[in-house]
């Protein structure tokens, strides 16, 4: 398929969206995030004892050069070359062993950091609104509980002992230093000046580039997550080169974000070693000139090597806490944003219900001054089917998912049995609801455990039951393995019309006293149809119903049928006295006869 290049352009930046997150490094969001490291402190300082264990123990071999250099080699005392040689077998089986359980330890503090923010991100992700997964690609949500949560635990269970670690380090080795020789150790110190403001000049662009390169893999893959969801229409529309070319641009993008980051950490390394020889030709020239002993010159040489090794780690670690800052405020936005629609303090458990469903007046709009519902009233008696008609976009979906308190009014009072909506905590009026969503959603596993979704108490038999009302059991039966066949994500093993089906079956076995069903039957054939409302008809004695359709077959039955138009009810009443109105549902009747 051909695409102009300024085309191929704009759909390339409309997924390369950065989010517009605080620019500033904030060290609040470090402190906020001790509530996940302070249990683990026990642990963190074992690991940090051992590490220390292995950090003196290396810190003493060039201090045994010094001795053999300058005591044993000049006496050939061969007794004392072997109690060395002990004590270095001695400090290697140490450092190996501390090593270890350094490792051991950080690994598991690691792992149990990362589940928990995972868990508590996972729980509050279950909690938000659906406009909260509406406004924004679904990918971006991911990389925030996957990727960033693991580097932000890499920084708690390695980070942040290494930093301890490096400091420690730079002690021990300066204590070494200064028993060594207080004049070289002193002029080692001076390279510190130079090494500061250059580290100085290269913070800022180093936090900028973090961030960029965390934005660019964030947007891929949220496009990535995109493309995989929307493959068939990709494939059935030959978009393949042009999608390519896409994910190109944007994966290119991510990769020069971290070539900038590569290329400032790596001018590190460089200026560290520069000040590093430097620092080192000076002890040999200063050694050498006051003619100081060969032991004290060489060990002095290592030390000074080693010296400038934590520094430059302390460097690197410093852009490592600018990232986690970073991606910690992604992980606390996600945790801060407010939780769908949230109990009030004094919400009582709703008790069990007759199910009549009054709405009073309700406004609503999904966004501010587009209203899509005005002063809309009606009252469903307890027990009856009401039937929701109308055109496409007129607000039938919205006003179930008013009544399921998905969404919040904007004014107005929605009542079940005399109780406000809103008086009553949110789990008690689900739990009673049942409800159908337009756009089904089969999740991986076995058909039964689909079916056993919303009450997984329920037996097998009962199940059953339900699917055979909304007469699924037909073709379930003839599935390679019936009800324990697999299906994936989406339910792509299923047509439709069984996908339909098999969430019916779903709804139906919650038993709820409120049942709404938003096109329940719009995928499946007629005659079988027909035939699911045969089922049905027993089912929905007793309880109130909400059936969205545009078939008007589905629905001519029902107790009460209301026109949805213009933001609210046009017409009201049965399938007989909607006809003789001759109004718009006559018309939309018409319409359907004469297809
Ligand atoms: N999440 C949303 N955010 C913003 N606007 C929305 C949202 N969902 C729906 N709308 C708008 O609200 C209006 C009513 O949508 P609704 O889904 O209730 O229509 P419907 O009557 O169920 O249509 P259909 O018969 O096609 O299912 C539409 O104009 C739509 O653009
Ligand atoms: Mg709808």
């Amino acid at each position: 398929m051909f695409m102009p290049e300024e085309t191929l352009k704009k759909q390339r930046n409309k997924y390369d969206v950065d989010e517009s997150l605080e620019s500033e490094f904030n060290l609040a969001h470090l402190k906020r995030s001790g509530r996940y490291i302070k249990k683990y402190s026990k642990q963190l300082i074992a690991a940090l004892c051992y590490s220390v264990i292995s950090i003196v123990a290396g810190l003493v071999y060039p201090y045994i050069i010094k001795i053999i250099l300058d005591n044993l080699v000049p006496q050939k005392d061969v007794a004392g070359m072997l109690i060395i040689g002990g004590i270095c077998i001695i400090l290697f089986i140490m450092i190996m062993l501390a090593d270890r359980a350094r490792g051991i330890i950080s690994a598991k503090v690691g792992q149990k950091i990362v589940s928990e923010i995972r868990s508590d991100l996972f729980a509050h992700l279950q909690t938000l609104p659906f406009d909260y997964y509406d406004s924004r690609p679904h990918g971006k949500i991911l990389v925030r509980v996957v990727n960033y949560v693991n580097a932000v635990a890499d920084f708690f269970a390695n980070g942040l002992i290494n930093i301890v670690l490096e400091l420690l380090s730079l002690v021990f080795i300066l204590f070494f230093m200064f028993a060594t020789d207080v004049r070289l150790t002193l002029l080692v110190l001076t390279g510190i000046v130079p090494f500061a403001i250059y580290v100085q000049i290269i913070r800022r662009s180093q936090g900028k580039a973090s961030r960029a390169f965390s934005n660019k893999t964030a947007n891929m893959n949220a496009y990535f997550q995109e493309s995989i969801d929307g493959m068939r229409v990709t494939q059935s529309f030959v978009r393949e080169e042009i999608n390519q070319a896409t994910a190109q641009g944007i994966a290119s993008a991510c990769r020069s974000a971290y070539m900038r980051m590569v290329a400032l950490m790596y001018t590190m390394l460089p200026s560290v070693l520069i000040i590093s020889a430097l620092a080192t030709s000076a002890i040999y020239l200063v050694g050498v000139g006051h003619a100081m002993t060969a032991g004290v010159i060489i060990s002095m040489g290592v030390y000074c090597g080693r010296f400038w090794q934590p520094i430059q780690s302390l460097g690197a670690l410093s852009n490592q806490i600018v990232n986690t800052a970073s991606y910690l405020e992604r992980i606390f936005e996600v945790m801060d944003t407010p939780a769908a629609i949230s109990d009030k303090p004094d919400a009582r458990p709703l008790p069990p219900v007759k199910g009549e469903v009054c709405f009073k007046d309700v406004c609503f709009a999904y966004e501010k001054d587009v209203p899509i519902l005005e002063h809309l009233s009606f009252t469903a008696k307890a027990g009856d089917s009401i039937a929701l008609v109308g055109p496409t976009g007129a607000g039938k979906t919205t006003i179930v998912n008013l009544l399921a308190r998905f969404y919040d009014i904007g004014s107005g009072a929605i009542t079940i049995d005399g109780i406000g909506l809103y008086d009553v905590t949110l789990a008690s009026l689900r739990s009673q609801m049942g409800i159908m969503l337009q756009d089904t959603f089969i999740f991986s596993g076995t058909i039964m455990e689909n079916i056993k979704y919303g009450r997984l108490d329920a037996s097998d038999e009962e199940a059953v039951a339900a699917a055979r009302v909304v007469h699924a059991d037909d073709f379930i039966k003839l599935m390679p393995n019936g009800y324990n066949t697999y299906v994936t994500e989406r339910g792509s093993s299923l047509s439709a019309g069984q996908r339909q089906l098999i969430s019916f079956a779903r709804t139906l076995l919650a038993d709820p006293r409120v049942l709404i069903l938003d096109e329940a039957t719009s995928a499946i054939d007629t005659k079988t149809e027909l035939l699911v409302q045969q089922g049905l008809q027993r089912l929905l004695k007793g309880r109130t119903s909400f059936i969205i359709a545009h078939r008007l077959s589905t629905i001519k039955h029902c107790d009460r049928i209301l026109y949805v138009s213009e933001r609210n009810i046009a017409e009201a009443g049965n399938h007989e006295q909607l006809l003789a109105a001759r109004g718009l549902y006559y018309e939309l009747y018409q319409s359907q006869l004469a297809d």
